[in-house]
């Protein structure tokens, strides 16, 4: 299970927001994807490794499946706190931040379904919020060309690919700032910054991460099995567990009790 998240005594307080609450509807299985199995382990139980072994994160807050909340608890152990998510990412993102300790300056929020991630990522993200900049997304260039499409099926335009980006998690905010953009009411969004754009407030890129991928669709999954079994033992970058080896048994979803 780790070495759960080393108390520190001076510097600022970041915790991490992991939505988790999803029921994995287009990668299917019947199982939460949080909870699917991913080299024999859940998938939340890898996207928490890496938060773990991030040197920046000192608190960790998991918004569970409601009917899951002891069941994650159990699984993640007593570093972390677990709370019931809702509806919609958002309502999800909302609830944990309302358990966030109050001593906490940087939120870092982090999808579970992201279990390759690596914590350099993570580090870099809340350094450069901890730099100064209220919010930080990591981002990667587009390999393929982006059409905005209309409902009939037809191209309305072509966006220049250059000033396009693909946006990951963890996405970084001053604590303040995550919190009253998630006071803003019925405004439709994809990522937490759309929120705080919102606002009106900058947002600042860093470079992200391949491995930082969202596991959505069943080839996903595909590839982030790949990958782990190809991994060498010792690379944490690509999921090694907490030993430094790889464990690629094939596991079992863990299933609610119910
Ligand atoms: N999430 C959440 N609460 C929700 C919906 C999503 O905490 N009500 C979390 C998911 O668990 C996931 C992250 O938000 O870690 C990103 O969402 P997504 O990839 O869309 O996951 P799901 O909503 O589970 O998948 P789908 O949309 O295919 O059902
Ligand atoms: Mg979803």
């Amino acid at each position: 299970m780790g070495e759960g998240l080393q108390p520190r005594a001076v510097g600022p307080r970041v915790a991490a927001i992991v939505p988790a609450a999803g029921r994995g509807e287009r990668l299917g299985g019947g199982t939460p994807k949080a909870l699917r199995a991913l080299g024999g382990r859940p998938m939340l139980v890898r996207s928490i490794e890496a938060l773990r072994r991030a040197e920046s994160v000192t608190q960790i807050v998991v918004a569970a499946p409601p009917t899951l909340v002891e069941v994650v608890a159990q699984l993640l152990g007593r570093d972390v706190r677990v709370i019931a998510g809702g509806a919609e990412r958002v309502d999800s993102v909302r609830r944990a931040l309302r358990a966030v300790d109050d001593d906490i300056s940087v939120v870092l929020v982090h999808d579970a379904a992201r279990p390759l991630t690596p914590p350099s990522l993570v580090d870099a993200v809340a350094a450069a919020v901890l730099a100064g900049h209220p919010a930080v997304i990591p981002v990667l260039g587009l390999t393929d060309t982006v059409k905005e499409v209309g409902p009939d099926g037809r191209v309305i335009r072509t966006p220049p690919r250059d000033g396009l980006r693909a946006v990951q998690t963890p996405q970084g905010f001053r604590r303040d700032v995550l919190a009253a953009a998630y006071a803003l009411k019925d405004i439709p969004v994809t990522d937490d910054a759309g929120l705080v754009e919102a606002l009106g407030v900058p947002v600042m890129t860093v470079p992200g991460a391949q491995e930082a991928f969202k596991v959505t669709q069943p080839h996903d999954l595909v590839l982030a099995e790949a990958l782990l079994a190809r991994c060498a033992p010792g690379d944490a970058s690509a999921g090694a567990d907490s030993r430094g080896g790889l464990d690629v048994r094939g596991g079992s979803d863990v299933r609610s009790p119910g």
